[in-house]
């Protein structure tokens, strides 16, 4: 459901839930890593004067430093005005204990996230990823009495598949537990498997979805001009250890195709490449809130513009187009099945 409380800000609830989310969240992963302390604050100050509410942070993003960082920044806020969602799940330290989603690491992981972030609770706390270790009853039973204890109100997941999503919710619904409200995957024009059967899925059980790069770790603001094995100095890419891991994934035919189609409706429209995808993400059936991930103020400024405004259903139509996936069975029944007379009401 939308809602727009006051001045251009859009509000989205989340998922099923009654609480109010910005449509656009802002990722703290570039905290310590890439922004100095003071500029991530400066960035918070931003999006929330621009009406954002929503921040995403994880207990591993730079060892903790970004909670703590974000947790500076919350003292003598009324967390009333803030929807902050953290993740546990990955290493932590030294030892099999400090992993995983056993209620013992689970339970230590949040005191820590509490404790860093200088808070009582935490609006969505997220399963970072699948344990193939924990049983299911052991995480969302741990979940179930976070909620209850109050330390957190919702709970979600990332990087889940459908079929591992659906069994957490199917298991939370026989047990009577407080459900997973939301999905964190990776989503974008470049990242469009998460359509075949995450989206679906989420829609048809109304679960927010909370995109991950949502510009592809930048690649599609366009200014890899040169290609990803020459990267402008001073990005993410430029910095990386493994330039080739950005080079298979994006020096390739369909990828040039995508950002083509952006380089046309960026100049149609007068907006950045950045903006636009962020715009088309915005429109995707299902999605809550992509997620911005910014080095500096000026990306953060940019990409607040990615909403308040939409594509045309052409422009639209043409970004899909571009950055359509080869898909095989069963993925390919979907066009088949859309033309099926015999299941329409008459
Ligand atoms: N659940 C998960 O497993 C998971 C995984 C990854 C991220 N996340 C979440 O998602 C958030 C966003 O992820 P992300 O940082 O990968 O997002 P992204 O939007 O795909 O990439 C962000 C990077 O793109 C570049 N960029 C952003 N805006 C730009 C602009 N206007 N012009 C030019 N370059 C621009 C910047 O990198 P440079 O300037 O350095 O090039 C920036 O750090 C994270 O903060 C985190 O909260 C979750």
């Amino acid at each position: 459901m939308d809602r727009t409380l006051g001045g251009s800000t859009k509000l989205r609830t989340l998922g099923r839930t009654g609480v109010l989310v910005s449509e656009l969240c802002l990722g703290t992963m570039t905290f310590h890593w890439k922004a100095d302390e003071a500029t991530s604050h400066r960035m918070l100050d931003r999006f929330f004067d621009a009406g954002g509410n929503f921040v995403d942070t994880a207990n591993v993003y730079s060892e903790g430093k970004s909670e703590e960082i974000l947790g500076r920044w919350l003292v003598g806020r009324d967390r009333a005005d803030v929807a902050l969602a953290t993740k546990a799940r990955f290493r932590t330290g030294d030892g099999p204990n400090r992993v995983g989603l056993s209620r013992k690491h689970l339970l230590r992981a949040v005191q820590d996230s509490l404790r860093r972030l200088q808070t009582d609770h935490i609006d969505l706390l997220q399963v970072h990823a699948w344990d193939p270790l924990t049983p299911l009853e052991e995480t969302f039973g741990t979940l179930h009495r976070l909620v209850e204890d109050g330390a957190v109100r919702y709970i979600g997941v990332s990087n889940y598949r459908a079929w591992q999503f659906e069994r957490a919710l199917q298991l939370c619904r026989a047990r009577g537990w407080n459900e997973p409200v939301s999905l964190q995957p990776q989503y974008s024009l470049h990242a469009r498997a998460t359509e075949f059967e995450l989206v679906p899925m989420c829609v048809a059980e109304r679960i927010a979805i909370l995109p991950w790069s949502p510009l592809a770790g930048g690649f599609l603001s366009g200014k890899y001009v040169q290609g990803v094995r020459s990267p402008p100095p001073g990005t993410r890419i430029a910095e990386a250890q493994d330039v080739e891991f950005y080079a298979r994934r994006f020096e390739n035919a369909r990828s040039a195709r995508i950002i083509a189609a952006l380089d046309d409706v960026a100049r149609a429209t007068g907006r950045t490449h950045a903006q636009v995808a962020l715009n088309w993400l915005l429109g995707r059936p299902g999605v809550t809130a992509p997620i911005l991930g910014v080095r500096s103020l000026e990306q953060l400024e940019e990409n607040l513009g990615g909403s308040g405004w939409a594509l045309t259903a052409d422009q639209d139509a043409a970004l899909t187009r571009a950055s359509e996936l080869d898909v095989t069975y069963p993925y390919d029944l979907r066009a088949e099945e859309q033309q099926t007379s015999d299941r329409k009401l008459p």
